[in-house]
């Protein structure tokens, strides 16, 4: 069955990013020119994705703004026949169809994804999770359904993580398949570094069979006391076969301050219109 369906989970406090997520989503932070929502939301189109459903939660109605479509703006912009600018906001606004779902309490990442079951139905689906922004020739979500293509079954994103970082991300037990693909025979959520089964991270990018959500009903609050997606998968591998797709591309973990900013440099550096001047800039800095 074709993936058609992506959720995208965008309900986090953004407490790392105080005071300015007190009125701004953090996922409205700029990279460079564009939001950091948006680079998942196209990278979701240009995987072919026709259908997204946005996790939201209090306080993020300037996304839901952002892709709608403004007259007023329109209009203004058809007035100073700035075509080209008004050419694309009506892009922007035409780029998918995006349904939006809030997240009332924050009980987890697992929590979030349960609230879109009714809506997935009984097709398998993809999740993007916006803090990670995948720099890549294909698509990271397009190379994650071309694996999901070959073998039916969940796959999730994956990338060597370095020892001190081991208690950020869940962290496989892989089997090797083929270059670059492995079979989970487990996950642990955020282990201490002695007690990971590799360094295999999953990275925010998963293609996911409905029935992960009958696994998210039943299990306990885990790691923080949350419903953590980990476990679920833990539980859904007694029955289904999860692999681990070692894709290629840069990652960028945009979720604290500093990962934002090391983003906004290493974008910035290779815009054609700004970067050979940041480029002089930094090196008269240091
Ligand atoms: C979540 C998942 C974790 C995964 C990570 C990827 O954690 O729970 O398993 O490795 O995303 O970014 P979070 O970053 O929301 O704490």
């Amino acid at each position: 069955m074709k993936i058609r369906k992506a959720v995208i989970v965008a309900a986090g406090r953004g407490t790392r990013f105080l005071p300015i997520t007190r009125s701004q989503p953090k996922e409205m932070l700029p990279l460079v020119n564009k939001p950091l929502i948006q680079y998942s939301v196209e990278e979701a189109v240009n995987s072919g994705i026709e259908q997204i459903f946005m996790i939201t939660a209090m306080g993020k109605r300037a996304i839901e703004d952002y892709f709608d479509r403004s007259f007023e703006l329109e209009y203004v912009l058809e007035q100073k026949r700035e075509t080209k600018l008004l050419q694309e906001m009506r892009q922007l606004s035409n780029l998918v169809d995006i349904c939006y779902i809030r997240q009332k309490e924050q009980l987890g990442l697992g929590h979030a994804i349960l609230a879109t079951k009714d809506i997935i139905g009984e097709e398998p689906f993809a999740i993007l999770l916006p803090d990670d922004i995948i720099d890549s020739k294909v698509p990271a979500l397009g190379q994650l359904i071309e694996v999901y293509e070959q073998h039916k079954t969940n796959v999730l994103a994956v990338e060597r993580i370095s020892r001190q970082d081991m208690m950020k991300y869940g962290i496989i037990e892989p089997k090797k398949v083929s270059e670059s693909v492995y079979q989970v025979l487990s996950l642990v959520e955020k282990p201490e570094p002695t007690e990971a089964p590799s360094d295999l991270g999953v990275v925010g990018r998963y293609i996911l069979t409905p029935q992960i959500f009958d696994a998210i009903e039943v299990i306990p609050s885990g790691k923080n006391q949350e419903i953590q997606l980990t476990d679920a998968l833990q539980l859904l591998l007694k029955q289904q076969t999860v692999y681990a797709y070692e894709f290629e591309g840069v990652r960028y973990d945009t979720g604290t301050p500093l990962g934002w900013l090391k983003t906004t440099v290493a974008f910035a550096l290779k815009n054609p219109d700004i970067g050979a001047e940041l480029r002089e800039y930094l090196r008269q800095l240091l």
